[in-house]
C-alpha cells in the first residue's frame, strides 16, 4: 500500500504526519456528486449501484490528499435488507414504510440474507480495485443501538420518544431488537472485510442521547458484542475497528474498555482531556467542528493547529470532523483543511 498512514495511525502506530479523512467525504458539497446522483436518479439508486458508488466513493480523493476512502453506503442499507421498507423524502430525511413497532414484528426480526447487501460488498470490491492500494478502504455499520433508532421511530426524531417509550416500558423487546442488530452488523461487517475492507467504523450516532445507566445497557453493551465479532485480520494485516458515539464524551473511559482500537471524537471533548481520559488503551480520530469549515482559510488553520496542540505530540491521532461534513461546505475549505492538518502535524510524532 502506498500511504497505509491511517491504518498506522488507527493502531496507535507512528506516523510522518497526523492522517486525515472526514466523515462523509463523498457528498453533497461536491457538484460532482450531485452530477452523479442526479445521474442515478436518487440517494438509494446510487448507493445500490456498484460502480456509482465507487466513483462517488473516489471522488473526494481526486480533490484531497485524504488518507483514507470511506466506501459510499448508508447505515441504513441494514434494515432497509430487514424489510423495513426504506425511502428518502426530499428535505425530511429517511423513511421507513414499515417501522419496528408491534411486538409480533419484533419477535419475526431476523438478521438480513447477506445476499440483499451484495451492492455494498461488490461496491467495496470494485473500490479496492479502482484505488490501486492509494489509500485504504473503510467499512462501516451502524451501532445495533442506533438502527434501533431509526427503526423504531420510522425516520430521524427530535425526542425519540417512541424508542424511549419501549425502552423504559418494554426492555425485553427493545434488547431482542438490539441482540437481532448486533447479530446482522457482525454478520455485515465481516462481509465488508471479506469484500475488502481494511477499517471498520461503528457509527453510534445517537447513543448520547441516553441516560447514563441506558447508555451502557442498550448502546455500549451491544457495540461491545459487534466490536468481539468482528474478524481481526485480513490480507496480513490488523482490521482497526473504530467506536463513534457522538455526544459520548462522558464514557470514555468506558468506551476505551469495549474491544476498539480507536475512538471516534466528536467536537465538544478536548482531544488532550479524552486522552488522559483512555490512556495510550485506544486512538482517537477527530475533532474539528464542522461549521469551522464555514470559516475563511486562516482560521480554519488556526482551528486545526488547535485540535493539532490539544492531542500533542504522540502517535495515534486521526484527524477527522467532529461529525459529518456540512453538505454547504465550500470545497475549497476542506482542500484548506487538509492541507493544513499535513503541513502542522509534518514531523511531529514521527517514528
Ligand atoms: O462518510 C461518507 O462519505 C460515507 C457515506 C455515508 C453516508 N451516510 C452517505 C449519505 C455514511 C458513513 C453515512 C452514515 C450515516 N447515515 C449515519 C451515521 C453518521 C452520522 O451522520 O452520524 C446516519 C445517522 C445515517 C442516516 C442518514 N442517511 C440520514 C439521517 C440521512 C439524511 C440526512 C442528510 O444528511 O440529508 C442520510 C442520507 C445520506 N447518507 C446522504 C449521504 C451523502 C445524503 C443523501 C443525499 O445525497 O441526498
Amino acid at each position: 500500500m502506498q500511504n497505509d498512514t491511517f491504518l498506522r495511525a488507527a493502531m496507535r502506530e507512528a506516523t510522518p504526519y497526523t492522517p486525515i479523512w472526514v466523515m462523509r467525504q463523498a457528498g453533497r458539497y461536491l457538484p460532482e456528486y450531485n452530477e452523479t446522483r442526479r445521474k442515478a436518479g436518487s440517494f438509494l439508486a446510487l448507493a445500490k449501484t456498484p460502480e456509482l458508488a465507487c466513483e462517488v466513493t473516489l471522488q473526494p480523493l481526486r480533490r484531497f490528499a485524504l488518507d483514507a476512502a470511506i466506501i459510499f453506503s448508508d447505515i441504513l442499507t441494514v434494515p432497509d435488507a430487514m424489510g423495513l421498507g426504506l425511502h428518502f423524502v426530499e428535505g425530511e430525511g429517511p423513511k421507513f414504510a414499515n417501522p419496528l413497532r408491534a411486538e409480533r414484528d419484533i419477535m419475526a426480526l431476523e438478521a438480513p440474507d447477506l445476499e440483499k447487501l451484495r451492492y455494498v460488498f461488490d461496491a467495496i470490491s470494485l473500490t479496492r480495485k479502482e484505488l490501486k492500494g492509494r489509500v485504504p478502504l473503510i467499512g462501516f455499520s451502524g451501532s445495533p443501538f442506533t438502527l434501533a433508532c431509526y427503526m423504531v421511530e420510522g425516520g430521524g426524531s427530535d425526542d425519540f420518544r417512541l424508542l424511549k417509550t419501549m425502552l423504559y416500558s418494554r426492555p425485553d423487546l427493545m434488547h431482542r431488537i438490539l441482540a437481532t442488530n448486533a447479530r446482522a452488523v457482525i454478520e455485515y461487517l465481516n462481509a465488508q472485510i471479506a469484500a475488502g475492507a481494511q477499517a471498520v467504523m461503528i457509527f453510534d450516532t445517537w447513543g448520547g442521547v441516553l441516560a447514563d445507566a441506558a447508555f451502557h445497557e442498550f448502546s455500549l453493551a451491544y457495540s461491545k458484542q459487534v466490536l468481539a465479532g468482528i474478524t481481526r485480520t485480513s490480507e496480513g494485516r490488523v482490521v482497526p475497528r473504530i467506536l463513534f458515539t457522538k455526544g459520548g464524551g462522558a464514557w470514555l473511559e468506558a468506551m476505551a474498555q469495549s474491544g476498539a482500537d480507536t475512538l471516534g471524537i466528536d467536537w465538544q471533548t478536548n482531544l488532550g482531556d479524552a486522552r488522559r481520559r483512555v490512556g495510550s488503551s485506544v486512538g482517537l480520530q477527530g475533532n474539528l467542528d464542522p461549521m469551522a469549515l464555514f470559516a475563511p482559510p486562516e482560521a480554519i488553520e488556526r482551528e486545526v493547529e488547535r485540535v493539532l496542540r490539544s492531542f500533542g505530540a504522540a502517535p495515534g491521532h486521526v484527524f477527522n470532523l467532529g461529525h459529518g461534513v456540512s453538505q454547504y461546505t465550500p470545497p475549497e475549505h476542506v482542500a484548506a483543511l487538509v492541507e493544513a492538518v499535513h503541513s502542522r502535524s509534518l514531523g511531529a510524532h514521527a517514528a
